[in-house]
């Protein structure tokens, strides 16, 4: 089956242009040099202007590593950007802990570990929150989400999240989702109600999940998706409508899953932008995927592409010919004309050529013997013209 589908026509769908390279949620360096930020750092933490990765830019960071208790820390008023880390052995955030911070761009909790789920208003006043990563956060209160509407970014990777955790709602409020991250939990399915309203969502992961099932219309809302990273999971069914609507969807990634099956589901989704297949079964990693003849192949090049060739290789989605002497053009498919031909074809028009010349210098002097002939033809037509009568006049 894995050969079959490694040689053979694999998808029937127009294709987008080639080449497309992976949109990178990897971001730079800010711009410029960070400022100062004069200000009275809470106790065990410390207080700077640091580079924001998502958001590119410098931001006032209060980072509490590890020896903070987070009881009775007030964070300054001017705060953008928190970090909490490596905090273990704690009874649970307090409820008030960032309340009347409406400065906050981005939120990073790893690695805390504390007794009780901290409580769903924790972040209810971060309103203007763009980036949340909750990670390694054990346990984590997902109804946390409900005011988070300007929500760009949301990491929840490493939470041991289960399904039943993962109720409808959790992301409905999130409208304003680009990128979210579920990797590394313990999510066994996908629901299509977590994606309901999270329509801007450009990038996906919940690779290293236990997900086994993905059912019919599941991204159907998310038009925008871009990356769709699904990979280490023990799949055992994807309904053949799974990917239904993913009309922007280039990347997709699906190796390390225990699917053999994956390719029918793929040619019935028709994805028109698919550029980026990752693919592995025991024995191939598929990486490109080509276009030709509205369809496609995985990797190498589409059988009979090249017609006349001595190879055929693929560069940037877009196979290529190498083609034999005999032969030019995109797929080698143009004769070349040869010297026999050249010849044949120039012998033959010297003879046109020679023959038009002939009929030319034949019909030219018919002309002129005509021209000479004609004055004394016309001479003996001649006649004389009656006299003009003059108008009668009006008396
Ligand atoms: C700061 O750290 C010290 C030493 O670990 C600890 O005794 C103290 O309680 C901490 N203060 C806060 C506010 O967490
Ligand atoms: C997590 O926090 C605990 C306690 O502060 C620390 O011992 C451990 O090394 C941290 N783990 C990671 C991966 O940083
Ligand atoms: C998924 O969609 C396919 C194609 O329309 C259909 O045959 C199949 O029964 C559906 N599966 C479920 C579980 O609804
Ligand atoms: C292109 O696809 C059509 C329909 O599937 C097929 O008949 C035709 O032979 C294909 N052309 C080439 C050059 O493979």
């Amino acid at each position: 089956m894995a050969t079959f589908y490694f040689y053979v026509v694999c998808l029937v769908t127009v294709m987008g242009t080639g080449g497309v390279l992976l949109k990178s949620t990897r971001t730079l360096s800010c711009p410029g040099q960070p400022g100062h930020w004069h200000v009275e750092c809470p106790a065990n933490c410390t207080c700077q202007e640091s580079c924001n990765t998502y958001l590119r830019r410098w931001v006032k960071q209060v980072s509490c590593v590890s020896r903070t208790t987070l009881r009775g820390i007030t964070f300054p008023p001017t705060t953008q950007d928190i970090s909490i880390s490596n905090v273990a052995g704690i009874t649970t955030i307090p409820p008030d802990l960032f309340s009347g911070l409406t400065d906050v761009l981005s939120v990073d909790i790893f690695n805390v570990s504390m007794a009780t789920s901290p409580p769903a208003s924790l972040l209810s006043e971060l309103v203007g929150l763009r980036t949340l990563r909750l990670v390694s956060v054990k346990p984590v209160n997902l109804k946390m989400f409900a005011n988070l509407r300007q929500l760009n970014q949301l990491d929840l990777h490493n939470n041991d999240l289960e399904n039943v955790q993962v109720q409808a709602g959790v992301f409905h409020t999130l409208t304003s989702l680009t990128h979210l991250h579920l990797e590394s939990n313990s999510l066994t399915y996908l629901e299509s109600g977590w994606f309901h309203d999270t329509v801007n969502l450009e990038t996906i992961s919940v690779s290293d999940n236990n997900i086994h099932y993905i059912d019919n219309n599941t991204f159907q809302y998310l038009s925008e998706l871009s990356e769709l990273n699904l990979q280490q999971n023990p799949f055992v069914r994807v309904e053949m409508n799974a990917f239904h609507n993913l009309n922007n969807l280039r990347s997709i990634y699906m190796d390390r899953n225990q699917l053999d099956t994956v390719g029918p589901v793929l040619i019935h989704a028709q994805l028109p932008q698919l550029t980026n297949l990752y693919l592995q079964t025991s024995r191939y990693y598929w990486k490109h995927v080509t276009a030709f003849n509205q369809t496609w192949y995985f990797r190498g090049c589409p059988p009979g592409y090249c017609v006349n060739s001595l190879s055929c290789s693929v560069s940037r989605n877009t196979p290529w010919c190498v083609c034999t002497k005999e032969y030019k053009g995109d797929r080698c498919d143009v004769r070349r004309i040869s010297r026999g031909q050249f010849l044949g074809i120039f012998v033959t028009a010297m003879v046109l050529v020679g023959i038009s010349v002939v009929i030319i210098l034949v019909n030219v002097g018919r002309v002129v013997a005509r021209s000479c002939q004609l004055p004394r033809f016309r001479k003996l037509q001649e006649t004389p013209q009656p006299p003009q009568t003059p108008m009668p006049q009006m008396t």
